[in-house]
């Protein structure tokens, strides 16, 4: 069977943006074949609540905690010991992490790649997780395939872990990693990361544009951003109505803990990234945070 039909979630803003929570939600009401990641690695992190039980996976696609076959793709970088370590702990939460594939052309983070990161880390305020080193070997074509890691690794997941894009089959969700303002050719480069994370990429799991349904946007009601970056503006970062939107939004980096910077949701930024991705649907979360601070405020 071939893919006949592919639906994207996509970041708006600087990630962040309850990506996580859409997947999950779309997942219980579609029925999808398979759940991929095209883009990233465990510099993401996403949050799912199932049964009011908190989890959270940073490169492993949340088809998982709803029991579908999720799939890794050749445009991902994976670390593999946080690899296992994610995989274990899914597992120890009951979730069949059998149904996990990862393209053989994916690209291995090593720790050489991590240490080589604690450049970005300290200039440009990273995740530290060697996304920027393991994509210059990537592109300098001397990076380390997937394909070449020994697969008894992951005897205590899954027989057969690699896949290739061109046996994915039926229907689709995409899980979009990061967002529009950290992509590499559109973000305020180089406060960006080293993937293309508009929805456009999500074509490298190997199906043709033609066979995109549905773009999902997702958007904050205000902005946050992690990391450094001179555009967005932290003038206001001793505002007292933005420190208690952080504070009720919990606004902390689910990768690394970080405190997001917090500000008013800047419209024209928003209206771009729209036209950029192709969304056909916005979704605007934590509409409630502002309900409890009472006060609304846009940049435009
Ligand atoms: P890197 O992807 O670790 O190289 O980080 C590059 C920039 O992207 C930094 O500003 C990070 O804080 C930011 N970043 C990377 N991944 C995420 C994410 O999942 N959410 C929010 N910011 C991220
Ligand atoms: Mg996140």
């Amino acid at each position: 069977m071939p893919i006949h039909s592919v639906d994207i979630v996509c970041g708006l803003a600087w990630g962040d943006e309850a990506k996580g929570k859409i997947v999950s939600y779309l997942i219980q009401q579609n029925q999808y074949d398979w759940v991929c990641r095209w883009s990233g690695g465990n510099n993401a992190g996403h949050t799912i609540y199932i049964k009011r039980k908190k989890y959270v996976t940073h490169i492993v696609p949340a088809g998982i905690l709803h029991g579908i076959p999720s799939y890794i793709g050749p445009d991902c970088y994976i670390h593999i010991e946080s690899f296992i370590k994610e995989l274990d702990y899914l597992k120890e939460n009951g979730f069949d992490t059998s149904k996990i594939r990862v393209s053989p052309k994916a690209h291995v983070i090593t720790d050489d790649h991590i240490e080589q990161d604690s450049y970005y880390k300290k200039t440009q305020g990273s995740t530290g997780s060697g996304i920027a080193p393991c994509a210059k070997d990537k592109y300098g074509r001397i990076g380390l395939l997937f394909e070449s890691i020994d697969v008894s690794l992951f005897k205590n997941h899954t027989e057969q872990i690699c896949l290739n894009t061109t046996e994915l089959f039926g229907s689709l969700l995409c899980e979009g990693a990061q967002g529009t303002w950290l992509d590499i050719n559109y973000g305020n480069y180089p406060y960006v990361t080293s993937s293309t994370t508009l929805p456009y990429s999500a074509c490298s799991l190997g199906f043709s544009h033609h066979k995109i349904r549905h773009i999902y946007g997702a958007s904050k009601i205000y902005d946050t951003r992690v990391g450094h970056d001179p555009l967005f503006p932290d003038s206001l970062d001793n505002d007292k109505e933005l420190l208690s939107i952080g504070h009720l939004g919990k606004e902390l980096g689910s990768t690394t803990g970080r405190k997001r910077r917090v500000n008013w949701l800047n419209l024209d930024l928003l209206i771009q990234s729209i036209d950029l991705t192709g969304c056909t649907i916005l979704i605007v979360s934590k509409v409630d945070i502002l309900n409890t601070v009472n006060v609304f405020k846009l940049f435009y």
